[in-house]
């Protein structure tokens, strides 16, 4: 039992960065680059593509509710995650504070965990990408065949002389009184562009990337730039013709269908489980902890800053996009870009859409870049075989980890539909989180005596609200998710007793 919740000593944890050389990094940034470095991460698909299908299965125009919900829950997590980046600012993440504070069980749990956060995630945002290149297509002509353009079980129907994903359609077919069986229907077997997609970000990140600022700051721009001018079009429209939102926005709160999560207000908390995806990243800028001026100070700023902004941006453009196109028409992959053609302006639907490929495709970087690094670490404490810190001689990138983990996502991507990814990643996500917030409570007990340069204020209630309202948006999630994630748990118990309790350097270690 003492062997599973061994705690790696801060003072190792400290003096490896040291051995590194992290902590040699330059401390350049200030709170102004966390944040945007925050932005970078965390403006994805969650609001490009999943606001919609939240919208059109769960909440309707509460969604706005739902991203309410899920930026407390964020928040209160957050300040937890600042505490720890403050006080262990090595380049780390949940899996290095886990390993700190709870023991190696609970550190192989959230290393298991993260994989869902982000491999599952770049999947998912490569499924969100792979909307947008589709549709981009479609604009200039370019149609793939329904079985390479969707993952098995999506439906295909011939309306206008082309293959139409049903869910784009079905609501128009509805109003036109058509059946949708009575028309030809193929099904998707393959994502072939998600797949792709996978495949060049994971060469980019096997030939090396600089992560310069500069690049990031340009990527942030464009994403900021594509929301503003959606809200800008979108509000004016709004503003010239008032019918629309009233017409939209009756009613806010769709009453409940009598199945839980399906509108109403447990459709509101599901939708915040699955809208809280569009605030993962935040946590990353924690891992900028080492490279920040004044961690002090810019951690929280830059964790929180960065939070904030994107909630009032996404609360802003839900409210714009459910008010501009009936909810019911919402369930697309490129909601936002649906958004806009409602207004009519066509120059805005192409900005979208290329605004949205730029964005998710530094997205996905971020996440398969958090993967392999968080297999590196775990590789490097033993956990996992070693070849998964084996560094190419050339490149100087975790290569074997990086095209492993690109093989496996590309095939998650092509092949499972986006919600599925998208509720898998979000329950993972949420499961660290309450570790996170776990973390902090326990710490603060045991060893009350460590410099904190940052507390989460209000300790306790800040990290029991973490955690409260972290489970709550699980629970607000499928039961058949529930199920994905023991299994998942299951199988992580099973590579930790049979290989990494027996390979852990730190119970070798052990007298
Ligand atoms: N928050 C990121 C996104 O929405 C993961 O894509």
């Amino acid at each position: 039992m003492s062997m599973l919740l061994r705690t790696k000593p801060l003072e190792a944890i400290m003096g490896e960065s040291v051995e590194t050389g992290e902590h040699t990094l330059k401390r350049t940034l200030g709170a102004g680059s966390l944040i945007a470095l925050g932005i970078g991460a965390i403006i994805g698909t969650g609001i490009f593509v999943l606001t919609g299908p939240a919208a059109a299965r769960y909440a309707g125009p509460a969604v706005v509710y739902s991203f309410i919900v899920a930026a407390i829950g964020c928040v209160f997590a957050g300040l937890c995650y600042a505490e720890f980046a403050a006080m262990i600012p090595v380049a780390g993440s949940a899996y290095t504070y886990g390993y700190a504070t709870l023991g190696e069980i609970f550190a192989w749990i959230i290393g298991w965990d993260l994989v869902l956060e982000y491999a599952f995630g770049a999947a998912t945002v490569c499924s969100g990408w792979s909307g947008y290149v589709l549709s981009l297509g479609q604009d200039f002509g370019l149609r793939l065949p329904p079985e390479l353009a969707g993952t098995p079980g999506s439906v295909f129907v011939l309306y206008n002389g082309n293959w139409e994903f049903l869910g784009r359609v079905a609501k128009k077919l509805a109003v036109l009184g058509i059946d949708p069986a009575t028309l030809p229907q193929r099904h998707g077997d393959f994502n072939l562009v998600a797949f792709l997609g996978i495949l060049l970000v994971t060469t980019i990140l096997v030939i090396g990337i600089r992560e310069s600022a500069n690049f990031n700051s340009v990527i942030v721009a464009i994403k900021l730039v594509v929301l503003v001018i959606f809200l800008a079009i979108g509000g004016a429209t709004l503003l010239h013709h008032p019918e629309l939102p009233r017409v939209n926005w009756h009613p806010f709160l769709p009453p409940n269908t009598g199945a839980f999560g399906s509108f109403g207000w447990s459709g509101v908390l599901r939708g915040a489980g699955v809208i809280f995806f569009a605030y993962i990243g935040f946590d990353a800028v924690s891992t900028a902890a080492q490279e920040a001026k004044t961690p002090k100070r810019d951690m929280p700023i830059g964790i929180l800053g960065s939070l904030v902004l994107c909630t009032v941006l996404y609360i802003l453009v839900a409210l714009v996009l459910t008010g501009l196109v009936n909810y019911h028409y919402l369930n697309v992959p490129d909601s936002l870009a649906v958004g806009i053609d409602a207004t009519g302006v066509k120059w805005g639907s192409l900005l979208v859409k290329f605004g949205a490929l730029g964005g998710l495709t530094s997205t996905m970087i971020v996440m398969l870049l958090g993967q392999s690094r968080v297999f590196f670490a775990m590789s490097k404490d033993g956990l996992l075989p070693k070849t998964f810190s084996n560094i190419h001689p050339r490149f100087r990138t975790p290569w074997i980890s990086s095209i492993t983990v690109g093989l496996v996502v590309a095939v998650f991507a092509s092949t499972i539909p986006l919600d599925k990814l998208g509720e898998m990643t979000s329950i993972g996500t949420l499961l660290a989180f309450i570790i996170v917030c776990a973390g902090v409570l326990v710490l603060r007990f045991r060893r009350p005596e460590l410099a904190r340069p940052f507390r989460a204020p209000f300790s306790p209630l800040t990290p029991i609200l973490g955690i409260l309202i972290s489970l709550a948006m699980m629970l607000g999630l499928p039961g058949e998710t529930w199920l994905r994630l023991v299994i998942w748990l299951v199988v992580g118990m099973g590579i930790y007793f049979g290989y990494s309790i027996r390979h852990s350097k730190l119970n070798k270690s052990a007298p």
